[in-house]
């Protein structure tokens, strides 16, 4: 095919593919049935993770649950078994380590089944500059949130390719989408997980696997602990989010196939900016989100723990490095 006519086509789909998504805005998209599916979420003991697992619970899927926090990822199978699930299936693996991932992966397998809906959630945040978060919490970082993506995606990928049914799914940020003071490390790594899952579905979209679908999902900051003391500077523009709202979104979104999943809407639009504008001007827009001070009252979960450890007198997995 000569530059003209490529040209063009790829302008007809485009246009094609802009009008069909004001189309679907005032239609109903018809959502996809997940009750049987295999559903297995990283992180499911606390947060999002757990909140997704109950919606998934609700729909009839059987649940495969992983987190590093066996307590927490009890509760979340109690809640979803309380409210009507049968097969719950919880592992405590420590996402942060290959081995472990393909040795509960293989269990999974042999006393599940084939996973078809991968929901890559586990995730951690330092919450220091960069020159003064100790590398062992950068290394771990990037661990949790980009690298066991990979180990998963390689456990559980293959059976969906084979079957040519599936669903990939990557709960990033937008600190996979825009850099911010005081999350390097965090940003790096979701930047690296957003880098994946958009890759994977350019593999899949040639080997013509179109009945794997991918979805990338890109919050601002989410009520639940994990960013704890934050505040944002303009909360009619970039509010944040409440969980069972993210969990909603990301749950329907799911259902029917979008491909990313930005949170809050306007989020849309300043991505957009990003690209749009002068360089230059990404500083003083990062200024006027908020972006340069949005780290400076952090807490976290890590920090809360540490005040509740002090209090006790034993160690958190941060004093420990
Ligand atoms: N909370 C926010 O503001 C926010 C914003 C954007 C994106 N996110 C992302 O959403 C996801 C869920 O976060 P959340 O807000 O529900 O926080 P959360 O802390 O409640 O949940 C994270 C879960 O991951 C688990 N986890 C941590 N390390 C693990 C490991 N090594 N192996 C297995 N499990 C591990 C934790 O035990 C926890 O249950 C994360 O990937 C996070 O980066 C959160």
């Amino acid at each position: 095919m000569n530059f003209f006519l490529e040209t063009l086509r790829f302008i007809g789909l485009c246009l094609y593919y802009t009008l069909e998504y004001i189309f679907l805005l005032f239609i109903p998209v018809r959502k996809k049935n997940v009750a049987g599916e295999i559903v297995l979420i990283t992180g499911s003991g606390s947060g999002i993770g757990r909140l997704m697992a109950l919606k998934f619970a609700r729909l009839g899927a059987t649940l495969v649950l992983w987190d590093i926090n066996g307590e927490g990822n009890k509760e979340t199978a109690r809640l979803a078994r309380k409210i009507g699930a049968i097969r719950v299936h919880n592992y405590a693996c420590d996402c942060s380590k290959r081995q472990e991932i393909y040795r509960v992966a293989d269990q999974v397998k042999k006393e599940v089944g084939d996973v078809s809906i991968l929901i890559n959630n586990a995730g951690i945040v330092t919450g220091n500059r960069f020159l003064e978060a100790p590398d062992l919490l950068i290394e771990k970082t990037v661990e949790v949130n980009t690298m066991s993506n990979f180990w998963t995606v390689k456990a559980f990928l293959p059976a969906m390719l084979a079957a040519n049914h599936g669903h990939l799914v990557t709960i990033a940020s937008m600190a996979g989408l825009v850099g911010s003071n005081g999350l390097a490390d965090y940003c790096a790594s979701k930047f690296g997980a957003v880098g994946f899952a958009e890759s994977l579905m350019l593999e899949m979209a040639v080997q013509g696997k179109t009945g794997v679908k991918t979805t990338i999902v890109c919050p601002y900051f989410i009520n639940t602990g994990m960013f704890d003391g934050c505040k944002t500077k303009w909360p009619s523009l970039l509010p944040v989010l409440e969980p069972e709202y993210v969990a909603e979104r990301i749950v329907s979104g799911v259902l029917r196939n979008d491909i990313y999943i930005l949170m809050p809407r306007s989020l849309y639009f300043l991505y957009a900016l990003k690209s749009i504008f002068s360089t230059k001007a990404f500083i003083p827009a990062a200024e006027y989100l908020g972006l340069f001070t949005v780290m400076d009252t952090f807490r976290g979960h890590t920090k809360k723990a540490e005040d509740k450890h002090q209090k006790t007198g034993t160690k958190t997995p941060r004093s420990l490095n």
